[in-house]
């Protein structure tokens, strides 16, 4: 499974490339807006900072607004076209976005998908990554991890090449479990990236080490 970090950081970004736990990077308004920095200026460092796809998101409410951002997005870094990949969200406009732009051969990242039937319809329409919400359906009680195997069913039902970003990951038990269910990607903060080192037996076993290496005779 790939990781994606979820994140505009610049500075933790960099972290878990220097970690190999960098395959690639989605951003929103939210994460950027958290920067403080202009949208730009935080495209310009994950274009040279990140080793894999980097998913920027389109704001414009209709389709033709939506295509225009994405040509503008590969158009200011022609020779990273490949690694652009736009988020459009889940609505008809976005679908007639996502479909244009995979006839300009523009990869896209549909956002903001809640159901199979969604992904259904995102796969469709020719979408390059599907982003599940796994976090915010947990948040109103209802199973986000259910939708990513029924998405995972779906697209090996009918061979899709749309691949599966697992997304609005909080904890590290979705982390496990998208692995076990076999999605593509996940996409993952950097706190919860962190939080999957943790064992108290490594932290022990660490400590009786040093204190037993301390021991041993010059
Ligand atoms: O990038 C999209 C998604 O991961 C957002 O997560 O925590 O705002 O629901 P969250």
């Amino acid at each position: 499974m790939k990781f994606f970090i979820d994140s505009a950081d610049i500075q933790e970004i960099k972290k878990a490339v220097s970690m190999g736990f960098c395959d690639g990077v989605t951003t929103n308004p939210s994460l950027v807006a958290r920067t403080g920095r202009p949208f730009k200026d935080v495209i310009r460092d994950l274009m040279e900072i990140v080793p894999g796809p980097v998913s920027l998101e389109a704001v414009s409410e209709n389709a033709d607004g939506m295509v225009e951002e994405a040509r503008g997005f590969v158009g200011d870094y022609p020779d990273h076209r490949d690694k652009i990949f736009v988020k459009i969200p889940m609505t008809p406009e976005g679908m007639v976005a996502v479909r244009r732009c995979a006839d300009e051969g523009i990869n896209t990242n549909v956002t903001l998908v809640f159901t199979a039937t969604q992904a259904l319809l995102a796969a469709k329409a020719g979408a390059s990554y599907v982003s599940p919400f796994i976090g915010r359906l947990d948040d109103i009680s209802t199973g986000g991890m259910q939708i990513i195997e029924d998405i995972v069913r779906i697209y090996d039902n009918y061979d899709y090449d749309t691949e599966i970003i697992v997304a609005s990951i909080r904890h590290p038990m979705h982390v496990l479990e998208s692995a076990l269910i076999g999605a593509d990607i996940a996409t993952i903060p950097f706190s919860v990236v962190l939080k999957l080192f943790n064992h108290p037996l490594t932290d022990k076993g660490i400590a009786k080490f040093l204190e037993d290496n301390s021991k041993i005779p010059e």
